[in-house]
């Protein structure tokens, strides 16, 4: 059944061509079909420049489910979803366009609006929405990333959404709040007395936070070299996962009482700038390399690239947050393209041991640590010392593994795509899974003073193979602490 609250609503897909689209957007409905999270009535209205009638859209649509869902469609499912299905042709770019929306969307009800378009068009759809009233204190608006490429442009934009529609009506999505392992972190912070006691710098020695891509530029060369991995990947995604893991527990699980402890981490992150950018950073591009025994091309020799570009596509950063939990512990980044695998994980260290029985041949125990494997094998391992067992007088120890699987221990369940929850939570208009223009702006004073400090110093743009886990600087950033990257295994 579908959640009682879940009443019906247009869903105005902006953008329906697109890849997001095509995807993500339509399998995840569609599994929310199969899941019965739909209401009867709910429709979803493609949008775009392309001259389709209905029929033809559905057929789109259809592609798209065999393509992307990788399921056989159930003829039953199928009739049902595509009795939802419409198309309007709009150039966004027309304001008069907006007009043919009504004839298709209904006032009663409450209308959704996903803008899957680049972000230079949210003035100009809201300006459209706006002008033939489909902006009512119901109806609501979802932001695809990035708002913004510096904190300047991204108040713009927001200011821009903002004169059509209140914070309560705005859903900035960031996907990878949507994802069970993300969502999970809660569960293992504040329900487990084993973590909830010893999250805090008292125990904790430092935490590391991995986003690895086996992928490379995917055919967008020309977007993603104006926008680079920081912006692409640590400003939304690695510093959401940050706030999570290093928030304090929150009076309740309200969307503000989440946001706001949220942004106080992010507003407590130490600035980096020109004097400690050099020390504390390491930006990477990959060039020629192997990945599965198959030659990759370099990122100024993919399709469509300029040769001269000195766009990062790896990043690692050294972050220190300043607030009285935090103080001390040093949390660091890593993300980028054409890594040997793709996994994104958490890897919490504890502090050395430090009594008076451990043995002086003891030195090097290792730390206790807890993996958090966020995707794919989505799990936890926790990594404890163990005697190994024997008739030996004198404990030997080795470091053991204490695996958890999803895969094995929730075997009927399914790991929902972060679209379907996120999809779901808008209609019902939960907003704690969508992130506040308050915490954008803060990453993004954050990274701005990264970016502009890696132009005013002309930072080096280290090389990398494809296929190898980013520069050699981003280890000897870790080794100069006397630490080492989590060993990820390919
Ligand atoms: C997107 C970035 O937000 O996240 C892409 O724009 C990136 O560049 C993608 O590849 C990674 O998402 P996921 O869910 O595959 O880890």
């Amino acid at each position: 059944m579908f959640y009682k609250k879940n009443l019906a609503y247009d869903l105005v897909i902006f953008g329906a061509k697109g890849d997001l689209s095509n995807r993500k957007l339509i399998p995840s409905l569609y599994q929310l079909e199969i899941s019965e999270k739909i209401c009867k009535n709910t429709r979803i209205i493609g949008v775009g420049r392309a001259e389709w009638n209905r029929k033809e859209y559905i057929k789109i649509v259809k592609h798209s489910i065999k393509k992307f869902f990788k399921k056989k469609i159930n003829k039953k499912v199928w009739k049902q979803f595509k009795s939802r299905l419409y198309f309007c042709n709009i150039d966004v770019n027309k304001i008069s366009n907006f007009y043919k929306l009504k004839k298709i969307l209904s006032k009663k009800k409450k209308i959704i609006h996903y803008f899957a378009m680049p972000q230079n068009t949210f003035g100009k759809i809201c300006k459209g929405l706006g002008k033939y009233h489909f902006n009512s204190s119901q109806d609501r608006v979802i932001l695809e990333k990035p708002i913004g490429n510096s904190l300047k442009t991204s108040k713009e934009i927001n200011n821009k959404v903002g004169k059509y529609f209140t914070e309560k009506q705005i859903f900035r999505i960031d996907h990878y709040l949507g994802k069970e392992t993300i969502l999970n972190l809660i569960a293992l912070k504040f329900y487990n007395s084993i973590f909830f006691n010893n999250w805090n710098k008292k125990t904790i020695d430092h935490i590391q936070i991995t986003v690895a891509e086996k992928i490379g530029i995917e055919g967008r060369w020309g977007y993603f070299d104006k926008i680079g991995q920081t912006r692409d990947m640590i400003q939304n995604h690695l510093l959401q996962i940050l706030s999570i893991i290093a928030m304090s527990p929150p009076q309740d699980l309200k969307t503000q009482t989440i946001r706001k402890e949220k942004l106080k981490i992010l507003k407590s992150l130490r600035k980096i700038d020109y004097k400690n950018i050099d020390l504390l950073t390491v930006r990477g591009q990959y060039s020629e390399g192997f990945l599965n025994n198959k030659k990759m091309p370099g990122y100024i020799n993919e399709i469509g690239a300029i040769k001269t570009s000195q766009t990062e596509t790896f990043v690692a950063i050294k972050v220190n947050i300043d607030s009285p939990e935090w103080i001390g512990v040093p949390f660091y980044l890593r993300t980028g393209k054409r890594l040997p695998i793709k996994h994104s994980e958490i890897a919490i260290y504890f502090k050395p041991m430090n009594n008076h029985i451990i043995r002086k041949d003891m030195k090097n125990i290792p730390l206790n640590k807890i993996v958090i494997r966020l995707q794919p094998n989505e799990g936890i391992d926790i990594f404890l010392v163990n005697k190994i067992p024997g008739l030996d007088s004198n404990y030997k120890l080795k470091e053991i593994k204490l695996p958890f699987d999803y895969k094995k221990s929730f075997k009927n369940l399914r790991l929902c795509d972060s679209y379907e929850r996120l999809l779901l939570e808008c209609s019902l208009g939960i907003q704690s899974l969508f992130v506040s223009r308050k915490e954008i702006e803060a990453s993004w004073e954050w990274i701005d003073s990264i970016i502009n400090s890696w132009i005013k110093n002309k930072s080096k743009l280290e090389l990398y193979q494809a296929g190898t886990w980013g520069p050699e600087s981003s280890e000897k950033m870790l080794r100069n602490d006397h630490r080492n990257w989590n060993n990820i295994v390919s």
